[in-house]
C-alpha cells in the first residue's frame, strides 16, 4: 500500500526556526510521501511536540491535513493512535504551508527495529507479539468504524516496554468510502508486516514455521479474510493457538 512517486522538494527547516509564533524546531525526524516531520518545542513551556508539514501539492485545499486531523480527533481515545493537538499555518520560502501539531512519539520506526535485529529479522515470538499489539489496536480502531489505510513499517513507531511492545500509528490515509473493505486491507497489511518482520520475501516460505505461514497466508486478501474475519479474530487466534509439542 506504499504511495510511491517522485520525492517532493523538501522544506529543510533549520533548528530554531519558529512555527506559529509559539514553537521552535529542534530537529527533522522523518519524511514520507505526504510531508516532513519535525520535533518541535513549545517556547512557553518546553513541551515537546511533533509538527508534520504537508507538501502543498499533496494537500490541495488542505484536504489531506484536515482528513488526518479529523481522523486523529475521532480516534483520540485509541491508545495506538497519536494525540492530535491543532493545525498551524506557516510560510516557507514565501509559500503558505500547513502543519499538523501532535504528540511527539519516542520510539523507533518498525522498519528500523527490524533492520537493527540480528540477521535483519525479528524472532518469531517478537514478531507475533507485535502482530498481537497491532490486532488489539486495530480491533479498537475498526470497532469505531475506522481504518488506517496505509499500514506499513514506516508508519508504525515501536517502543519496548518490559516484555511488551508499545505501538503508535501515524499517517492515516484517505481511501474514500468502504470502511469494511479498507479494514480488510488493514488485515492484509498486517500479514505483509509479519512477513517483513520475519525476514521479508527474501526468506522463502520454507524457512518459516507452519504457523507463521498460516498467519501470513501468502499475503492474499482472500486467504486472510477466510482465516480472520476481523482484527478481533486475529487477536483471539494469537491468544489461544496451540504451540507444537516440543
Ligand atoms: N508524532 C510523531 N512522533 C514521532 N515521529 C513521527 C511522528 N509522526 C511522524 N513521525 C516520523 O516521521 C515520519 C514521516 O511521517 P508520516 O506522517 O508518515 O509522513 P508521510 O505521510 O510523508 O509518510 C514517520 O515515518 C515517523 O518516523
Ligand atoms: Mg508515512
Amino acid at each position: 500500500m506504499h504511495r510511491t512517486t517522485r520525492q517532493a522538494p523538501s522544506f529543510d527547516l533549520p533548528a530554531g526556526r519558529v512555527i506559529g509564533g509559539k514553537y521552535e524546531v529542534v530537529s527533522h525526524i522523518g519524511h514520507g510521501w505526504e510531508g516532513e516531520v519535525y520535533r518541535i518545542i513549545e517556547r512557553a513551556t518546553g513541551a515537546v511536540r511533533a509538527a508534520k508539514l504537508f507538501h502543498p501539492n499533496r494537500n490541495i485545499r488542505d484536504h489531506a491535513v484536515l482528513f488526518y486531523a479529523r481522523k486523529l480527533e475521532r480516534l483520540r481515545d485509541c491508545r495506538m493512535v497519536i494525540q492530535y493537538h491543532h493545525v498551524e499555518q506557516l510560510q516557507v520560502r514565501r509559500s503558505p504551508v500547513t502543519a499538523l501539531i501532535s504528540e511527539y512519539v519516542e520510539g523507533t520506526r518498525l522498519d528500523r527495529l527490524i533492520a537493527a535485529s540480528r540477521g535483519g529479522r525479528l524472532s518469531e515470538f517478537e514478531a507475533m507479539a507485535i502482530l498481537h499489539e497491532l490486532a488489539c489496536g486495530l480491533e479498537e480502531l475498526h470497532g469505531m468504524g475506522e481504518y488506517h489505510g496505509d499500514l506499513h513499517a514506516q508508519n508504525i513507531l515501536v517502543r519496548r516496554r518490559g516484555i511488551r511492545f508499545d505501538l503508535k500509528l501515524v499517517d492515516f490515509y484517505d481511501r474514500g468510502r468502504g470502511d469494511r473493505r479498507h479494514q480488510k486491507d488493514d488485515l492484509v497489511d498486517c500479514a505483509r508486516l509479519l512477513r517483513e518482520m520475519t525476514g521479508g520475501p527474501r526468506f522463502t516460505a520454507a524457512t518459516r514455521s507452519e504457523h507463521l505461514r498460516y498467519l501470513i497466508g501468502g499475503c492474499r486478501s482472500d486467504v486472510i479474510s477466510r482465516r480472520f474475519q476481523s482484527a478481533g479474530d486475529l487477536k483471539h487466534h494469537l491468544e489461544t493457538f496451540s504451540w507444537p509439542a516440543s
